[in-house]
């Protein structure tokens, strides 16, 4: 199969329904619902998803030297070298056992980038990036995540986490993801999650961003040989609620690490959409391809201080950053007022500033 060029953007691209905003609003709300449970069953208020953190990573970014110009865009116009932070965490809203299986995520905020910024980012200096580990999102539009979410919601925190999950597992993988709350079903694959080791996946924008004139979607991957033996490894969780965290800890005691952040550039719009997340983009028309190298020493990754800093006052958003790399479609879109809505949330709830931050937040 013959590649073709990278597609150059164009707003023709997004194509915006005239009731996105009301669909919008119910997912922020969903959202909030979520956060309003999970608060007034835990006395904390957590994220709305991906509320559960298996690890806090201090890493380097390094935008790799030359890059052909279709991927020299952005931030990845010159080499350089920036701080980095790295959450990693699974889908559901609820802090459970790790038993049951969820997906997981992985968000990344780069530090200290120049250039012009997003609308509503302004005055700050961070790239966020908000992956998932799967290379499509498992819905195409707010509207189908909307659908599908609010009667789930309204069924959250209706039993005390652990025992719903102690009793989800003895069903198959999909029944018990509809047991572990609603949202939690929502947002995971419904497909189950193999229990391996979190530190062997690779993470996606799952949605499509610009990357400068073009667009694309990015992935994380590992690729220290430390990492890539983590791939599909799997994990044994009996009798380990937190056994996923336990494990990264474990790996950082001694190791280090060393991913790839990969651009795939859009080569079609048709098989390339930006407005169906779900649409996966085929790889062999169009290869995921290094912009940036993250590297990692190791480290203690459940540290009290990383834990404050990062869990309490930093919120991690697809639309905190550059102007180059705007978040494009229907899921992105919803993902704008949604984070906004759950950090505000957050901060007050936890009655703590939730800010970017300027240098790395612990000493
Ligand atoms: C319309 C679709 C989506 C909505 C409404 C949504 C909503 C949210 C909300 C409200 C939070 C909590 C933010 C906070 O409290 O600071 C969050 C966190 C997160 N979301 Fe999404 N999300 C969506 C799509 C996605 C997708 C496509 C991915 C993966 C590619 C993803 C990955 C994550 C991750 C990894 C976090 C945790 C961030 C952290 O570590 O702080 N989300 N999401």
């Amino acid at each position: 199969m013959t590649q073709q060029p990278p597609l150059r953007f164009d707003p023709s691209f997004e194509t915006v329904p005239a009731d996105e905003d009301e669909i919008q609003r119910g997912l922020t709300e969903a959202m909030l619902s979520i956060q309003r449970k999970t608060h007034a069953d835990t006395g904390y208020a957590h994220r709305a998803v991906h509320a559960k953190a298996h690890g806090y990573l201090k890493a380097r970014f390094e935008v790799l030297p030359g890059l052909p110009p279709a991927l020299a865009q952005g931030l990845f116009a010159a080499p350089a070298s920036y701080e980095a932070i790295l959450r990693f965490s699974t889908t559901p809203g609820d802090i459970l056992d790790d038993r049951v299986s969820t997906p997981r995520g992985a968000a990344l905020k780069v530090l200290g980038v120049p250039g012009p910024r997003l609308r509503g980012s302004e005055g700050e200096t961070t790239q966020n990036y908000v992956l998932g580990n799967s290379p499509a999102f498992q819905i195409g539009t707010a509207e189908g995540f909307l659908r599908q979410l609010r009667p789930l919601a309204a069924t959250t925190g209706r039993a005390e986490p652990l025992k719903r999950a102690v009793s989800a597992v003895t069903r198959t993988a999909e029944a018990a993801l509809e047991m572990v709350g609603g949202k939690s079903a929502t947002l995971t694959t419904l497909a189950g999650q193999a229990k391996t080791h979190l530190l062997g996946d690779s993470f996606f924008s799952q949605a499509a961003l610009l990357h400068g004139a073009y667009f694309g979607k990015v992935a994380l991957s590992p690729v220290s040989s430390d990492l890539v033996a983590l791939s599909e490894r799997p994990l044994d969780l009996a009798g380990r609620p937190d056994g996923i965290r336990e494990a990264v800890r474990d790996f950082f005691r001694t190791c280090p690490a060393v991913w790839e952040l990969r651009v795939q550039l859009a080569t079609d719009i048709e098989a390339m959409p930006v407005e169906d997340a779900a649409a996966m983009w085929s790889e062999d028309e169009s290869p995921y391809r290094p912009v940036a190298r993250i590297t990692a020493a190791p480290q203690d990754t459940w540290s009290d201080a990383m834990r404050a800093a990062v869990e309490d006052r930093l919120a991690f958003n697809p639309w905190t950053g550059l102007a180059a790399h705007r978040p494009l479609g229907s899921i992105m879109r919803a993902r704008r007022p949604a984070y906004a809505a759950a950090r505000e949330y957050r901060s007050r709830g936890n009655r703590v500033e939730i800010a970017e931050p300027t240098a790395f937040p612990v000493a």
